[in-house]
């Protein structure tokens, strides 16, 4: 009885992390994600970011995080992110021109964030980035709302 009971559960928690409701990239010492464009659907209800940095360098050299904006938001975002410092994580408090964003991680370690589904709209342009100071220039890529 309890085992078919936890099973039920399990399938249930599958069921509610679909896919296409999660932004997972890998980061690494190079200054590059491991995806060049992520799709997430329209309707969901919670979108969670994953972000795993799979180098060795320490969050002070090659910290990384995760930012979802507007692509004309990218640069303002990350320009004030460095003003606000790595102890804000690289975005200014109170930012509203990002969407969601991740904490700041060094080599080795993972983070997450999550945020509503409502935030995006379907065909929307959207892109996803690293706010630390010069990795915004090239650790971008496109995130596609279907
Ligand atoms: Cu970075």
């Amino acid at each position: 009885m309890r085992r078919c009971f936890l099973a039920a559960l399990l399938l249930t928690a599958t069921a509610v992390q679909a896919n296409d409701c999660v932004i997972d990239l890998k980061a690494d010492d190079a200054m590059k994600f491991d995806r060049s464009e992520v799709t997430v659907a329209a309707s969901c209800k919670t979108v969670e970011i994953k972000l795993t940095h799979t180098g060795k360098l320490p969050v002070a050299a090659m910290g990384h995080n995760v930012v979802i904006a507007a692509p004309a938001d990218l640069q303002p975002i990350a320009q004030d992110g460095q003003k606000a410092g790595a102890a804000a994580n690289y975005v200014a408090a109170g930012d509203k021109r990002a969407i969601a964003h991740t904490p700041l991680v060094g080599g080795g370690a993972s983070t997450s964030a999550s945020f509503p589904g409502s935030a995006l709209k379907a065909g929307g342009d959207y892109v996803f980035f690293c706010s630390f100071p010069g990795h915004w220039a090239i650790m971008k890529g496109k995130l596609v709302v279907k």
